[in-house]
């Protein structure tokens, strides 16, 4: 048996705060974290754990809060090398920028390679948790995992399936793409801490046959989760009317082909009419908000009041977000609820990084909480990390005050140290 006490401040969400009000929200200033064979054993006052345990070693982190790790609902890890590429919208920048860095992927080194690179600058940021997708390659999924499961990370991918509109070398075919899916399904899904997404692009890059074999693949294997791209831009939203006349809006694309359902993740978002609310909300879809991206790539501004309907996730979107920080993501969702009236509280942005998303990818019984039973992956966050955010949480009287500056202003030199199942990590220079 292995165990190791943290101390810290602790911050222990029950539920998401938005509904479950502020209360629920539990502020321990002096606490401490008792983690057993990777798994959280107990959490409360750090000097009464300290007298409970003797004998287990201690790593003090002071002032430092205690933290979930947080969880990236939607990414795309081949993105790494060409994030923050300049000037484009959504259509030209996937054709200029994206598709010809995804094509690399058909090299198995280059992408161990990235695929290395984005877990190390994931885990520097305290990101221990990522739903990605990969590129149309198997061997872009092959590299994910092994490089996650040599980390030891809960990490979830999938196949980008594409059979249009994307360059020859980037398409496959309604049977391959069910084809190479549930092959790499078989071999990856529920090994160590791995989970396959059955990942349709969205619905301009794939056939309506290609929709229909995903959906087909997806009763068969009910467990897995689905992802995919749903009303990020006005101007996608006019082709894939173009694209499916028959449709009765964009999710019905989806809907229509057997790509609706409790475990799917719809990525974006943005601009939904009250017919697909309502279906989403019907069927307890969720809806994942990827605000850098949206502000990055001129999307628009996501309504998180849907979160009182469903579960809302909250994403990088690298690299069509601009970070792979979920400080600057909670930031961005900070200012565009600010652009829509609405002042998010930072309760609600930390429990949208880490709860609420490991809810929306529906691992909320092993991830998101720092709670007794839930695995050790955790983020310690300095409240000072920068001259600029010291003397602004030096005058803070509340942990909220404390903590929206390095919410606000906060990068990876905020994350002190990472835990995943309880074994520190060591950050990137
Ligand atoms: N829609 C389809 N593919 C993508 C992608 O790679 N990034 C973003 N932001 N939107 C997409
Ligand atoms: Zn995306």
């Amino acid at each position: 048996m292995q165990e190791h006490l943290i101390l810290g401040q602790v911050l222990c969400f029950d539920g998401d705060p938005r509904k479950l009000g502020l209360d629920t929200v539990h502020h321990e200033s002096a606490g401490g974290v008792l983690i057993r064979d990777g798994m959280i054993a107990d959490v409360g006052d750090g000097a009464a754990l300290r007298a409970a345990h003797p004998s287990v070693p201690v790593t003090d982190h002071g002032s430092d809060v205690i933290l979930p790790g947080f969880v990236d609902a939607h990414t795309h890890y081949p993105q790494t090398a060409m994030i923050a590429s300049w000037g484009k919208r959504l259509i030209d920048w996937l054709n200029t920028y994206t598709f010809p860095e995804e094509a690399r992927f058909d090299d198995p080194a280059y992408a161990a390679d990235i695929a290395g690179r984005y877990l190390d600058l994931l885990t520097a940021n305290g990101t221990t948790t990522v739903a990605s997708y990969a590129t149309i390659h198997p061997a872009s999924v092959d590299a994910f995992f092994a490089a996650a499961q040599a980390r030891n990370m809960r990490a979830l991918t999938g196949k980008t399936c594409m059979d249009r509109n994307a360059p020859d070398n980037l398409r496959d075919t309604a049977q391959s793409a069910y084809d190479d899916s549930r092959a790499l399904l078989q071999k990856w899904h529920g090994q160590d801490r791995l989970g396959y997404i059955i990942t349709p692009r969205f619905s301009p890059t794939s056939t309506p046959e290609q929709l229909s074999a995903l959906g087909l693949l997806w009763a068969e294997h009910p467990d897995c989760l689905m992802q995919t791209h749903l009303s990020e831009q006005v101007d996608e939203i006019a082709w894939v009317r173009d694209l499916f006349p028959d449709a009765r809006d964009y999710l019905d694309t989806y809907e229509a082909h057997g790509l609706l359902g409790a475990k799917g993740l719809y990525g974006h978002a943005i601009h939904l009419k009250p017919r697909e609310i309502s279906r989403l909300s019907e069927v307890g879809a969720a809806l994942i908000h990827c605000p850098t991206s949206n502000t990055f790539i001129g999307s628009g501004l996501f309504d998180m009041s849907l979160a009182d309907k469903l579960p809302v996730g909250l994403a990088t979107d690298t690299g069509g977000g601009s970070s792979f920080s979920m400080l600057r993501t909670m930031a961005a969702a900070y200012e565009i609820g600010q652009l829509r009236g609405e002042a998010l509280h930072p309760a609600e942005l930390l429990w949208r990084a880490t709860g609420g998303s490991a809810e929306a990818l529906h691992l909320s019984d092993k991830i998101g909480r720092v709670a007794p039973g839930f695995e050790a992956d955790l983020c310690v966050l300095s409240l000072s990390s920068t001259p600029a955010i010291a003397q602004r949480s030096a005058r803070a009287t509340t942990i909220w005050e404390a903590i929206f500056p390095t919410i606000m202003m906060g990068d990876d030199r905020a994350i002190t140290q990472t835990y995943v199942a309880g074994t520190p990590v060591t950050s990137v220079p």
